[in-house]
């Protein structure tokens, strides 16, 4: 499977953090045959973005949508708005989501069937806690999350799964390669239990404190079909170095 290399800038950037987005565009061409590279900037970087990205093969992605498709809902944006825009995924479900804005499993899988219905690919993040993995509960967590938050509407073709431990996100913090193994292989057995064979073909990310140089070791694990890079995605050198290291 063409591994998806996936960029979450979080709260960060101004426009100034545009010209990276022309830097990864530049070079985009170069990957494009091997891996699938895709940049989630906040909301009001995403038309600037899209219009840098151009037709390089850079994908833009937001970090969130609002379950709905438009309404009284202030200050958030709707799966519609953000495929009118010039998206073709958005991340559902990113813990700091989970924790900032007590987003639920119900809520998550809510979300992720608006992004279906807007034509969007929908990025489901799930991850235990750093307790939970002490008390041994990680796949009794992550298994929940995954089952909770995949719609009806999910197919391989317009969902991808991050698994994103809590604790290793921003820390420097990653798993053992074995634990990782695990892990995937663990959520891999229940997509197929799911979707039978087409859950071979959901890709799974692996998320959190990847960087240029853990990166083509971590790809190169069984069943790790991309990453989501939150810090080490702010920067096109790193960005593309990781793009680089997935194939
Ligand atoms: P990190 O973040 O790479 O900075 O650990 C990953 C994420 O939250 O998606």
């Amino acid at each position: 499977m063409k591994k998806l290399v996936a960029g979450n800038w979080k709260m960060n950037g101004l426009s100034a953090a545009l010209s990276e987005i022309e830097t990864v565009s530049a070079s985009a061409g170069d990957h494009k045959d091997h891996a699938d590279l895709l940049i989630c900037p906040p909301a009001t970087l995403i038309p600037g973005a899209v219009a840098r990205s151009g037709s390089s093969g850079l994908m833009i992605g937001g970090q969130d949508c609002h379950q709905a498709v438009s309404g009284a809902h202030t200050g958030d944006v709707s799966g519609e708005m953000l495929k009118d825009a010039g998206c073709s995924h958005v991340i559902v479900g990113h813990s700091e989501r989970r924790a900032d804005h007590g987003e639920t499993s119900a809520l998550v899988r809510e979300k992720a069937a608006a992004a279906h219905a807007a034509g969007l690919v929908a990025i489901i993040c799930i991850g235990e806690s750093e307790a939970e993995r002490r008390a041994g509960r990680e796949t009794e967590v992550c298994g929940g999350q995954l089952a909770d938050s995949l719609p009806e509407s999910a197919t391989a073709e317009n969902s991808v799964v991050a698994y994103e431990p809590v604790w290793a996100i921003g820390t420097g913090l990653v798993p053992s390669e074995d634990d990782i193994v695990a892990m995937h292989a663990f959520l891999r057995a229940q997509l197929c239990a799911r979707y039978g064979d087409a859950g071979k073909n959901v890709r799974i990310l692996y998320g959190g404190s990847v960087k240029p140089g853990n990166a083509a070791s971590i790809m190169a694990l069984s069943d790790v079909d991309g990453v989501l890079v939150g810090g080490a995605s702010l920067k096109a050198s790193d960005f593309l170095a990781i793009a680089a290291a997935s194939y």
